[in-house]
């Protein structure tokens, strides 16, 4: 059932299906989710382990890969449908207008590459800024999330943070660009 749309809806997911084709035939792991949700609006999606939340987050990132497949639906975020547009596009919107702080940090983050530089990386790439202004920003992140001595933890390699503390950097990270659409896995 397509969800109503109130005319100042941030994002409207509609029907969405996500399938993934195993061995044992298709697994409708989300069939049919649809939501809405307004600026300044934050949307609670509760179930079961296994139920779907997190392949509906990913869903939304455009991050399943295969035997998954985006069977069905249609996602709304500004006037694009996110589920349509080509990955180019995707890529320009991800990290930027939405992002995703993900349920295992270790997906997040790249185990061989420094935190601030993986931050400076997403910040160079969506906002006009300069390293410097970069560095300070995400320094101002890791701060702003609560994590003690921010420019040691920018010079850190993921490994070497608590997994608390990843989650943190995570966080700091989704928010560097301010997102219209985040989601938090
Ligand atoms: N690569 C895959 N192949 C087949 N099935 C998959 C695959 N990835 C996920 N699934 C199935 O999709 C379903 C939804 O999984 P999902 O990770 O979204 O659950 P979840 O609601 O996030 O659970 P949790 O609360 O434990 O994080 C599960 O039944 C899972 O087995
Ligand atoms: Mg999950």
């Amino acid at each position: 059932m397509p969800a109503s749309v109130p005319g100042d809806a941030v994002v409207t997911v509609e029907n969405l299906q996500t399938t993934f084709h195993t061995r044992i035939g298709p697994v409708r792991a989300v069939d049919g989710v649809s939501y809405s949700i307004g600026k300044g609006e934050t949307l609670g999606i509760v179930g079961e382990s296994g139920c779907g939340k997190s392949v509906t987050a990913f869903s939304l990132m455009r991050l399943i890969e295969p035997p998954g497949e985006i069977t069905g639906g249609a996602a709304f975020l500004g006037g694009e449908n996110i589920l349509d547009v080509p990955e180019e596009r995707m890529r320009e919107l991800r990290g930027s207008r939405m992002a995703i702080i993900f349920q295992e940090p270790m997906t997040a983050f790249n185990p061989v590459l420094t935190i601030g530089y993986q931050m400076d990386e997403q910040i160079t790439r969506h906002l006009r800024v300069s390293r410097q202004e970069s560095r300070e920003r995400a320094i101002e992140m890791l701060s702003l999330v609560g994590i003690p001595a921010p420019s040691e933890r920018y010079a850190s390699y993921p490994h070497q943070l608590s997994g608390g503390m990843r989650q943190r950097a995570m966080i700091a990270m989704a928010l560097s660009c301010d997102p219209e659409f985040l989601i938090a896995d």
